[in-house]
């Protein structure tokens, strides 16, 4: 091992560990550099810490090296400029030893069946735990069921340091300031991508050590970077911390794609009636209706609690309801379109159809559990001729779930088309424009509001 390799605090106990933090001097790996890992990267980097990331994803590896980003909204300048404060990319996992502290940002998405998977965890853990030493600090940032640090993270590392010494601390088992063993603690992701108003170090960062030890370290190392942590009593609690903020939002989120369902045949403006609502100072927190919930979050973090509810005996009633309702509105969206079609004279079968928008939410380049996807594939189902716009994405290939082929066609000419359905609200769109090209338009997100026109239907 170079030099340049040596973690700071190998002979040294907590209060060095915590000193070589404050001075900077700390080594600090971040594995999986997708779009929670490299922003993290680029934070530590700002505060002046080396980090080396890990990803067994040779392009990303490369293109990071070479200075560049792969994330729309990441500047390449960020990147070089984490590359002046150290920052390196690898998928060399040997070199995991030479760090002080280990974030881990891999994926945890769902399984066909709606069981996680936690292949991504346990392959990393797997890949790390062998290079592990003690005096270091893991932490676990990907989303997860309550009980995944203590039953997929210690147990393994546990397993794999048996023949050489290396275990995890737990309080009382040494002397509170030694680390004769590697801290280890849960801490979320809690980022919103697309927002531009919550800058990532305001966000509070929750942590759950597995003693107190992790939990001070952990707190110590983030609470450089973010303005606030929140030390949290065990992984466990951290976890259903996070899962307890997304399924609120997949619930309330369902709860208005509900009442959109009912507010129509009524003749009510939903939109307008959660605008009313919005008013009240207390009490109610606005959620909007759309064509159904994407993305990494949303659509998959309820029934990991769902799966680990079932090992209790217990049914998560709300999680399960949500889930349906969420997952029955790309088909409420489509039937919406098929009726403002036939009431133009025009049958679904045949139609020509714009669909703007694949990515799941606006303004990212993000299409993982987009519902556009969903309703693309419903609407070809129908006999539709679909096309598509997006600016974040030139071309849809074939991923987890979609098998697609398509490229973006440019907004000219709308009148081309018997419908254009909008299903991401992309700030760049000239909604005004594109309302006088179009025959018809089709509105899920209710992006057209500040436009009064026959031609649109919102739904
Ligand atoms: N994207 C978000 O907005 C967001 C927000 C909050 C929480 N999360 C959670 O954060 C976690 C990561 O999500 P993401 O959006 O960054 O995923 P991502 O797919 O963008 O990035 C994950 C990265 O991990 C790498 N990877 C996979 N297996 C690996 C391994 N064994 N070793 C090293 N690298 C490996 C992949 O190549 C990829 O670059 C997930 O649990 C997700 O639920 C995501």
């Amino acid at each position: 091992m170079t030099p340049t390799n040596l973690a700071a605090t190998t002979t040294t106990g907590l209060d060095g560990w915590l000193a070589a933090i404050d001075r900077r001097t700390a080594r600090v790996g971040i594995i999986g550099l997708g779009y929670v890992g490299l922003p993290l990267t680029l934070l530590f980097s700002e505060e002046k810490f080396r980090v080396t990331g890990f990803d067994i994803d040779a392009l990303k590896v490369s293109t990071l090296n070479a200075g560049d980003s792969y994330i729309h909204r990441i500047e390449t300048d960020h990147i070089q400029a984490a590359q002046a404060s150290g920052f390196r990319a690898t998928s060399d996992f040997s070199e995991i030893t030479g760090m002080d502290a280990v974030l881990i940002c891999v994926p945890t998405p769902l399984n066909e069946d709606h069981t996680p998977d936690m292949s991504y965890v346990v392959s990393t853990i797997e890949s790390i735990a062998p290079h592990l030493r003690a005096g270091q600090l893991v932490v676990l940032e990907s989303t997860t069921y309550p009980g995944t640090t203590e039953e997929i993270v210690v147990e393994t590392i546990n397993r794999h340091g048996a023949g050489k010494g290396v275990r995890v601390l737990r309080n009382g088992a040494a002397p509170s300031n030694e680390l004769d063993g590697v801290m280890v603690a849960f801490s979320p992701e809690r980022e919103d991508p697309g927002n531009m108003i919550t800058p990532r170090r305001e966000i509070p960062k929750v942590i759950g050590g597995v003693d107190t030890r992790a939990t001070a370290a952990a707190s110590t190392l983030y609470g450089s970077v973010f303005r606030k942590t929140v030390p949290m009593s065990s992984p466990a609690a951290a976890e259903m911390t996070k899962l307890l903020e997304n399924i609120y939002r997949c619930v309330n989120i369902a709860l208005v794609n509900e009442l959109k369902q009912l507010c129509g045949p009524m003749g009510i403006d939903i939109w307008e009636v959660i605008e009313a609502a919005a008013t009240k100072p207390f009490g109610f927190q606005a959620f909007y209706p759309g064509p159904g919930v994407g993305g990494h979050c949303i659509p998959v973090d309820p029934f990991y609690l769902n799966w680990k509810a079932q090992q209790f005996g217990v049914q998560a009633k709300f999680i399960e309801l949500a889930g349906e309702v969420n997952e029955a509105m790309p088909a409420y969206v489509v039937q919406c379109a098929a009726r403002a079609l036939e009431r133009n004279g025009v049958a679904i079968k045949g139609a020509k159809v714009l669909v703007l928008g694949v990515a799941y939410k606006r303004d990212v380049d993000d299409l993982r559990e987009s519902p556009s996807l969903i309703v693309i594939e419903k609407l070809r189902q129908a006999g539709a001729q679909v096309e598509y716009n997006d600016p974040f994405f030139p071309e849809v290939g074939r991923g987890r779930h979609y098998d697609l082929h398509m490229r973006s066609t440019p907004i000219e000419n709308l009148d081309r088309f018997d419908c254009v359905l909008i299903l991401t609200d992309h700030s760049l769109y000239n909604y005004g424009e594109i309302v006088s090209q179009a025959k018809l338009v089709v509105d899920s997100r209710n992006a057209t509001r500040s436009i009064d026109s026959p031609k649109i239907v919102r739904c």
